[in-house]
């Protein structure tokens, strides 16, 4: 079996690496030379921890082209990971539009049943109602002649290629029976994973659900903040401790206590960020409106998360009592989370962004993202690698992104490096384990 993956953006590659991976021959597909020079060399164009040493080892059985007509003629499977572009309410899907068309032109002459996969995020109904008739188009074929199915991905940024080899669940949506079995052999390399087997539309809302699902955790976590923050001496971490161990949430299977994963978005934070979250909670906030569903609670979450930055930045203005004007912030952490060099939607800069708005110096230290910091703040921040060095004339300093490396930072060190009057926020409760000190604030504290 042959699959073309058309897209090598983070979704295109970690797929065609992964089921490469499984033995399959992979036809990574790109119209950009430089990427499809870089993936023939074993180098990834997109930073992903293990992605560089996966692709290696799987080379001999990925052919990257920029001959997107070629690829699809020879698959299978002909996989669709394009982006969709996002103008802040809608997704833009010119690139799925402009791919399905490319489909329904090679697959004119073939005899073949080919099936056409979207794994691009795209809301419900775009499989069916906008990529199957331009394939059939284009392809001059009847209903039934191609195989038309959505399978989303759920990676996390830093994590995709263990999300990819261990998935939890595989969601195949697809348009008949025969569409689902071939789909079904695509992923016969993991055996272990729950497959679940829907129709097209289900599969796209499943993948919106899932994160919407998510986001509105964090956000709850948040209001519930707030809340803590007005009542002395209560911890929102207690607060959400004793929340996780009802056993509805973290069931005690043969004695042990089972904390779900979930319990991590069930902390005050600084707001969710990434190319995912926001994006996504916003798509379908707009895709209910269309259908004039009142969508009262997509809209809170996704308010929760704005005002939760201005938030965060008034705690550090409220705290500081430097005895003079506050001049200079620092922002630990740039990156919209550790073990990433994403900083689309990111916290951290975005908190950069209204320090700089409001006229302060600015000074940002992050470990793998500042180069693409620079690309958003350009010269009006100060950038650094080492955060000892980022804070050292800063008068307040935002904890912004739990990159393990700072736990190795010891009080002692913080305290040398910080001014006599500087006062550090812990946005995400980072330090929560640490004695409390007068110059350290964590968000979701009542004092
Ligand atoms: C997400 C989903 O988790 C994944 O399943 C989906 O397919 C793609 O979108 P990702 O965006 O990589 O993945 O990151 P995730 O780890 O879920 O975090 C998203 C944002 O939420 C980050 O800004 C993170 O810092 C924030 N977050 C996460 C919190 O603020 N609090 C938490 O407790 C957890």
């Amino acid at each position: 079996m042959k699959i073309a993956v058309l897209g090598t953006g983070y979704v295109g590659l970690v797929t065609a690496v992964g089921l490469a991976n499984t033995g399959k021959h992979i036809l990574c597909v790109d119209k950009d030379l430089g990427k499809v020079e870089k993936i023939r060399q074993g180098i990834s164009p997109i930073y992903e921890p293990g992605l560089d040493e996966l692709l290696l080892a799987n080379l001999e059985r990925l052919e990257a082209t920029s001959d997107t007509a070629g690829a699809i003629k020879a698959a299978d499977v002909i996989i669709i990971a394009v982006g969709t572009p996002f103008d802040g309410k809608h997704i833009d899907l010119s690139y799925i539009r402009q791919a399905a068309g490319e489909i329904g032109e090679a697959i004119k002459d073939s005899n073949e049943f080919k099936v056409v996969a979207v794994k691009s995020t795209v809301v419900p109904g775009t499989t069916m109602d906008v990529v199957r008739p331009i394939v059939l188009e284009h392809s001059g074929k009847r209903d039934g002649e191609v195989g038309f199915a959505m399978n989303p991905e759920f990676l996390r940024e830093g994590n995709a290629v263990e999300d990819f080899l261990n998935p939890d669940r595989i969601v195949l949506g697809v348009s008949s029976e025969k569409t689902g079995s071939i789909l079904q052999e695509v992923y016969n390399g993991y055996r272990n994973s729950t497959i679940i087997m829907t129709n097209p539309t289900t599969a796209e809302m499943i993948k919106y659900t899932a994160n919407s699902f998510l986001a509105l955790t964090i956000s709850f976590s948040n209001e519930i903040a707030r809340i803590c923050e007005n009542l002395p001496g209560v911890d929102s971490e207690e607060v959400f401790n004793g929340v996780i161990h009802d056993k509805r949430f973290s069931p005690i299977v043969r004695g042990e206590r089972i904390i779900p994963q979930l319990a991590t978005y069930l902390r005050a934070g600084i707001g969710f960020g990434g190319s995912c979250f926001p994006k996504d909670v916003k798509a379908l906030r707009a895709f209910s409106e269309d259908l004039q569903v009142d969508g009262q609670l997509l809209n809170g979450l996704l308010h929760i998360n704005r005002t939760q930055l201005e938030h965060v930045f008034k705690m550090g203005l409220h705290h500081f009592n430097g005895g003079g004007p506050l001049k200079r912030i620092a922002i630990l952490g740039t990156a919209f989370k550790p073990n990433t060099d994403d900083v689309r939607e990111s916290p951290g800069v975005k908190l950069a962004q209204m320090a700089i708005e409001r006229g302060y110096s600015v000074a940002v230290q992050d470990y793998i993202a500042l180069q693409n910091t620079k690309e958003l703040l350009g010269s009006e921040a100060d950038y650094y690698d080492d955060p000892l060095e980022a804070i050292r004339e800063a008068d307040v300093v935002y904890v912004t992104t739990i990159w393990p490396q700072y736990k190795a930072v010891s009080d002692e060190d913080f305290e040398k490096a910080l001014q006599p009057h500087a006062i550090m926020v812990d946005t995400r409760s980072h330090f929560k384990n640490r004695a409390a000190k007068k110059w350290r604030f964590r968000i979701g504290v009542g004092n």
